[in-house]
């Protein structure tokens, strides 16, 4: 049994972040204890969501509109799998992208039939928007008021606050329970000054978000450029031929030829274990059998 969480890239040192990865962690791991790999990543991706120093679920950055819209799926080595992209008011995307793999014979809702269906299922309506995310407009406004000859001097403006909240990115997790059972989740707000009804990598099945027969794998980073390159499916696949560090090393040298900034975390059938980023730092933790307790480490390569 493992199981492995990341709270995406960040470029700045987090206070804490580490408490806060091996808190999902520990929350994954005692669902992989009693229930299967499905369950433990959903668990952990909840955890995730509800930080509010993350970029999913509480905590995610709102699009040019000032709204948020979050994306997240949830996918088993057996192909199956759910996503939801664009939703607005819900705690915890992850539970309602489970709900679509599990309820419907669809693969992804977006936007208002998202939402429907999130009502439908009897999840409460909810306000993602982080004390922290408040503060921040607040100060864009004020430079905003005093910037009034281009309108995109304050989404600028605004973009270089949020880096200096030192805010993460995308959240997500894998793992393999005791009956080898595969799982994968990943759950985004997006990324900074998105438009609209944009949508990324995460909601994705085999770009952002992929578990089959060889391995599980989550992507955080720049979600065009993980699109165009189907990373996650591509990572996955290659661990049929080679270790799970091989094959992440393998995606970040195609993101990275590709100027794709992303980063990845992976487990592979064998129970390795994958983590790689190709730019500023990506923050993740792993607790395999063996271990008392969740092991976090940031890397910077
Ligand atoms: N990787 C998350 C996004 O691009 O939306």
């Amino acid at each position: 049994m493992l199981i492995v969480v990341h709270g995406g890239i960040y470029v700045e040192e987090i206070p804490e972040i580490s408490d806060a990865l091996k808190k999902a962690c520990s929350a994954g791991h005692e669902f992989l204890m009693q229930k299967e790999a499905v369950d433990a990543v959903e668990e952990a991706v909840k955890v995730l969501e509800d930080d509010p120093r993350l970029d999913a679920g509480t905590g995610s950055y709102p699009n040019l509109l000032g709204e948020i819209e979050m994306s997240a799926s949830i996918m088993k080595d057996d192909l199956s799998c759910g996503g939801v992209a664009a939703i607005k008011n819900i705690k915890n995307p992850i539970s309602v992208a489970r709900g679509v793999m599990e309820q419907t014979k669809h693969v992804l809702l977006v936007g208002e039939g998202a939402n429907l269906f999130a009502k439908l299922l009897g999840f409460e309506p909810y306000n993602p928007m982080a004390e922290l995310t408040v503060t921040t407009l607040r100060k864009a406004i004020e430079i905003a008021e005093n910037e009034k000859n281009s309108i995109y001097h304050y989404y600028l403006e605004r973009a270089r606050l949020r880096l200096q909240t030192l805010q993460l990115g995308t959240v997500g997790s894998v793992a393999i329970d005791s009956k080898k059972q595969k799982a994968a989740a990943t759950s985004t707000g997006g990324i900074e000054m998105q438009l609209p009804g944009r949508v990324g990598d995460s909601p994705l099945i085999g770009l952002g978000n992929f578990a089959g027969e060889w391995g599980a794998v989550s992507m955080t980073g720049a979600g065009e450029g993980i699109i165009k390159l189907g990373l996650a499916r591509k990572i996955a696949d290659w661990m049929e031929e080679m270790d799970a560090q091989s094959a992440v090393d393998r995606g970040m040298a195609l993101a990275k030829k590709n100027n794709v900034v992303c980063g990845a975390i992976a487990l592979s059938l064998r129970e390795e274990i994958g983590i790689g980023n190709n730019g500023g730092k990506i923050s993740f933790a792993y607790w395999k059998d063996g271990m008392q307790e969740p092991h976090s480490y940031k890397n910077n390569q």
